[in-house]
């Protein structure tokens, strides 16, 4: 390779890959409002702005999946008019944004239980996710109506389903075979998770494929992210060491 073509940047240092995998719990979008006085609507649309500039840097950084957790199964809890202004942004973002998306190279797929949404946002989204279908730069989950427990019960449901009906034996049910049938199936684990506001729990978030993920919790409230932000946990992530359970000496 020549000195040219080197990965080489900062005082000669060699840049570390960045992590395959990262997943975000965009947390503070209510105490961003709250701040300033404002309605929590325009706290959440202050935080699809920051979405986009998270995905754009994360795509810059060289992430190949980028998980985003926009909206829990806990989240239907919240008064009706909160969730309509939630429910009400993801659908214009899917309907507009997909093209800019599209010009980014981000693929985008929807986990978690779809079928809680109307027909017409069910529809939103099967259309966005064919029209991103053959991007590669980035793959993009969005964790819609999503919980980690729901996600591993629904899984397992499937896996006794499959074994009552004769299809599977039952002692053949292993790690692999319930990771087959999550979500996220065929997807790597998270390497890192993030989550913003200064809260330091994991929230039902991809509760069986954070098993080793490098956890960063970062004070920013998440309308407020940025680039800078995303390369300051990355940059945490390379101070940790991963271990897997092993030892390294
Ligand atoms: C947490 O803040 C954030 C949410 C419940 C929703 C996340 C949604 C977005 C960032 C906007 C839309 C996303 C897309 C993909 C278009 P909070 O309301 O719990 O804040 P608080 O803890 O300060 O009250």
């Amino acid at each position: 390779m020549s000195a040219a073509s080197q990965p080489i940047r900062n005082r000669g240092e060699t840049t570390p890959p960045a992590p395959t995998h990262v997943g975000i719990i965009m947390d503070g979008n209510g105490r961003w409002a709250a701040a300033r006085g404002v309605p929590r609507a325009l706290g959440h649309k202050a935080g699809a702005e920051a979405t986009r500039r998270a995905i754009e840097a994360a795509g810059e950084l060289g992430v190949s999946w980028l998980t985003l957790f926009a909206f829990s199964s806990e989240n239907w809890r919240r008064p009706a008019d909160e969730v309509r202004d939630l429910t009400g942004l993801m659908r214009h973002y899917l309907r507009h944004e997909v093209g800019q998306l599209v010009e980014q190279g981000v693929r985008l797929r929807i986990i978690g239980d779809r079928s809680a949404f109307g027909p017409g946002m069910q529809a939103e989204i099967e259309q966005a996710e064919t029209v991103t279908a053959g991007n590669a730069r980035l793959n993009l989950n969005v964790a819609l109506s999503y919980g980690g427990r729901a996600e591993i019960a629904k899984a397992a449901g499937a896996l006794a389903r499959r074994a009552a009906a004769g299809e599977i034996d039952p002692a053949s049910i292993d790690e692999a075979a319930l990771a087959a049938h999550l979500d996220t199936a065929g997807m790597p684990d998270p390497d890192l998770i993030i989550r913003t506001s200064g809260e330091s729990r994991i929230s039902n978030f991809l509760l069986w494929q954070c098993a080793y993920a490098e956890l960063v919790f970062q004070p920013v409230l998440w309308p407020d992210y940025g680039a800078e932000h995303l390369r300051e946990a990355v940059a945490e992530f390379h101070r940790r060491d991963r271990r897997f359970g092993a030892r390294t000496g």
